[in-house]
């Protein structure tokens, strides 16, 4: 991270904390100095989440968990109240909506459509529980971001160069950015942000750095790529 007295001193709040990339985003906020790592995951009593209460942490900086699973229609604003409640937290600066779930099932003609509906319940239905349950807190956050992990391959405008047969995921991928993109219409203070298929630590490093030097000027509302042949990807 370039900039971390830019990041120092936050609350940040990340869904789907114990693997992959929501893991890789909690450790690097964690090293930071007095910075709070809400590590939201769906079940807390999961083997992963030992090892990431051993984590190491930056100077002040702590780890509270609370439950969040996507499905859920009251998780989030339990956590939320819990956050507040039991852990004296009346702002978050960053929410990252990065829990997600995908499949391969083919084309058009083979997509099942409870497949497509369970997987818009988890990737696009999920994050939006998630905004309107972190809403409040956010306005209370210092340069708050909502950042939602999407991916390119559910851009409608660039479809042609991503022939993948994950359809369900695609589509609810795409609904999520549809969900990302309106936030910022509607003038809510947020970030939409794409994330490439590449080596984890890599794109836990561009998360990161992107979330750091956000503004609602340069990239709110704006589709984010680590691909270095263009700034931003068409929604
Ligand atoms: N990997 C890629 O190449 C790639 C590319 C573009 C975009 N993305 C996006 O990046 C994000 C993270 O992906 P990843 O590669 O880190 O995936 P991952 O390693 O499979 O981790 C997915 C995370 O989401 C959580 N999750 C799944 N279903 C959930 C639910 N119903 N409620 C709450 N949490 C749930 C998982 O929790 P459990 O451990 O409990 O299952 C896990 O923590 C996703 O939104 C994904 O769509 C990934």
């Amino acid at each position: 991270m370039s900039s971390s007295a830019e990041i120092a001193e936050v609350t940040v709040l990340i869904t789907g904390s114990n693997r992959g990339l929501g893991r890789a985003l909690a450790t690097r906020f964690l090293l930071q100095p007095r910075t709070t790592v809400v590590a939201a995951v769906r079940q807390t009593d999961h083997a992963t989440m030992q090892s990431l209460s051993e984590l190491p942490r930056g100077s002040g900086s702590e780890l509270i968990t609370v439950k969040i699973d996507s499905l859920s229609d009251s998780d989030a604003p339990n956590a939320v109240e819990l956050l507040q409640t039991k852990h004296g937290i009346q702002k978050l600066d960053i929410v990252v909506a990065n829990a997600g779930y995908g499949t391969v099932y083919g084309d058009l003609s083979q997509v099942r459509p409870g497949e497509l509906r369970d997987l818009f319940d988890i990737n696009a239905v999920g994050p939006l529980r998630l905004f309107q349950a972190v809403r409040p807190l956010l306005e209370a956050g210092n340069r708050p971001r909502f950042v939602l992990i999407g991916t390119p391959i559910a851009s409608i405008a660039a479809m042609e160069k991503a022939p993948f047969p994950m359809i369900a995921y695609g589509a609810s991928k795409a609904a999520a950015h549809y969900l990302a993109r309106k936030m910022h219409c509607e003038r809510a203070r947020n970030f939409g942000m794409e994330q490439a298929p590449v080596p984890v630590d890599d794109s836990a490093d561009f998360v990161f750095a992107q979330i750091g030097k956000a503004t609602r000027e340069e990239t709110s509302g704006k589709f984010v790529t680590i691909d270095e042949s263009q700034e931003f990807l068409e929604w």
